[in-house]
């Protein structure tokens, strides 16, 4: 892997990457943990130590949930709809100014593509502030004509009002570590609220970097508080804080749960964002062409490291052979390499741990009887490379098609019904996202109609925006994010009655 002729580090990153220690962010300032630990953060193109970074734990949450709370008694609350509405628009600006520096620092952090970051990431987290600078001016409430039956022919004036639910947590993963970020702080801040953000340990930079970014726009001291940690220490904190109104989480089923228990405790409003294991389901009637972009794109975009990735293909019989061949074709020709290279289609996972999870899937897929058409290993090199792996005739019942693999690994099986795709996607315990490839209108709507999951994609795939709601059903969660969703989310609706009797 050679790294002559990559774009020099924009000059504001090199600037903060040369910090000694990445602080905690409380109350407008950095902040040392005050257990005075740290961790490192890793690059994964070779294992590199990109950065050393305070550890908050639960004392640094205690802190940050009460300047938060403080905050949101303070010239937050005193800001004018429009005005907020300025503070959004300017970090939006200052995001799209930096946007090549924040796209290098997600490649170092996280291992993604450049290319991805900067066409994908960044684009999309300036597109959330711009769309929720918007809504500010629009949050309102209603007026409601009532009747009281056991007061005949009384009269009052009874109207709604939307306030900030308060301190919202927001505990996100390492997969889109910028964008998860603003995905919570765009809306939340929209709606008045103030922060507490945990980014996940092994991404931590950009939302630290993007927290500054957040002061400098006008957003005051303590309304947004960055505290990276680890998820049983910080995280289980903020999950449990009685401080915390709401909690906004994104990541594993499995600690999606504890999560949800955790918030028990002082009734906080949760949304869960959880795994997947969607269907991606091409008819023979299709364009086979687009279809094949579509699946390759929908498993091996960001390693295939994403709660949406289409990690099962169900494919009808008559194209099955020739669709499967083409996707280890494509697969076999994937260039991986330094992902700060331009020209770099996929880069490591984020881990040496996701990597080992990934392989251990692959080494269960060939136990199992599955055909291996490309990939199947680690890549050469120092960093956590795996090959974009294909397996055909997968059986529903192993291990490859039930569970979530997180990597660039796919599924592919073939089908002879109608029914019996609908039936075979709908057999898991998730439901976040799912596709279909047809000409046939009426056949496209009908599975629109029949598959379980938070997204249905025609003809199409993993497209997302600011206006358009995403999460799951069943075991990928509930809430959704984005859009006038999120609006509802963040806010409270409050119901005032007037006596005009
Ligand atoms: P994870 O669910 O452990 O981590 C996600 C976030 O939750 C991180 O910020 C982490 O620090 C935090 N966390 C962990 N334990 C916690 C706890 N007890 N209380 C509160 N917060 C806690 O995910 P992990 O271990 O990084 O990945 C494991 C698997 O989870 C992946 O292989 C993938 O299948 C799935 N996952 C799904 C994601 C999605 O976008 N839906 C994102 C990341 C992981
Ligand atoms: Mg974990």
């Amino acid at each position: 892997m050679s790294t002559a002729a990559l774009p020099a580090l924009h000059p504001l990153l090199k600037d903060f990457l040369s910090r000694k220690t990445h602080k905690l962010l409380i109350d407008g300032a950095p902040a040392d943990a005050a257990s005075g630990q740290t961790f490192a953060t890793l690059n994964p193109a070779d294992g590199s130590l990109l950065g050393t970074v305070a550890e908050g734990g639960a004392a640094d949450v205690d802190r940050a949930v009460a300047a938060a709370r403080k905050a949101l008694t303070g010239p937050w609350s005193e800001l004018s709809p429009a005005q907020r509405e300025r503070v959004l628009h300017k970090a939006a600006d200052l995001l799209e100014a930096r946007a090549e520096a924040f796209a290098q620092l997600e490649v170092l952090d996280n291992g993604k593509p450049i290319r991805e970051a900067k066409n994908g990431d960044l684009p999309l987290a300036v597109g959330l502030l711009r769309y929720f600078a918007g809504w500010p001016t629009k949050i309102h409430g209603e007026t409601t004509p009532v009747s009281v039956p056991y007061f005949p022919g009384a009269k009052f004036l009874h109207y709604t009002v939307r306030e900030p639910v308060g301190v919202v947590g927001a505990i996100i993963p390492w997969n889109f570590p910028l964008l998860m970020a603003v995905e919570r702080l765009a809306p939340a801040l929209a709606c008045g609220n103030a922060v507490v953000l945990k980014p996940a340990e092994q991404t931590p930079l950009s939302a630290l970097w993007l927290g500054e970014l957040l002061l400098e726009a006008g957003v005051p001291p303590g309304v947004v508080n960055v505290v990276p940690g680890f998820g049983p220490t910080a995280g289980a904190a903020i999950a449990g804080h009685m401080g915390v109104d709401k909690v906004t989480f994104t990541g594993s089923t499995e600690v999606g749960r504890e999560v949800v228990k955790a918030s028990a405790g002082n009734m906080k409003r949760v949304t869960m964002e959880l795994g997947g294991k969607s269907p991606n389901i091409v008819f023979a009637d299709a364009d086979l062409e687009a279809a094949a972009k579509g699946i390759f794109m929908g498993i091996f975009y960001n390693q295939g490291q994403c709660c949406s990735a289409g990690s099962r293909v169900f494919i009808e019989r008559p194209a099955y052979e020739k669709m499967l061949a083409a996707l280890a074709e494509r697969a076999k020709s994937v260039r991986q390499g330094d992902p700060m290279d331009p020209k770099t289609h996929m880069g490591p996972l984020v881990s040496a741990e996701q990597r080992n999870r990934v392989l251990s899937y692959i080494e269960k897929g060939k136990k199992e009887g599955a055909k291996l058409l490309s990939g199947g290993a680690p890549a050469e090199g120092p960093g956590y490379f795996v090959q974009p792996t294909v397996f055909g005739d997968v059986r529903d019942e192993m291990a490859i098609a039930r569970e979530e693999i997180f990597g660039p690994v796919v599924a592919v099986m073939p089908f002879d019904t109608l029914d019996e795709a609908v039936a075979r996607a709908n057999s898991t315990d998730y439901g976040l996202v799912s596709a279909v490839w047809t000409k046939d209108v009426k056949k496209a709507h009908q599975m629109a109609q029949k598959i379980k999951a938070g997204t249905v994609w025609i003809n199409c795939y993993h497209f997302v925006d600011a206006a358009a709601p995403w999460g799951g059903v069943k075991q990928s969660g509930y809430g959704r994010e984005k859009g006038h969703w999120a609006i509802e989310n963040y806010t409270a609706v409050k119901s005032v009655w007037v006596d005009l009797n």
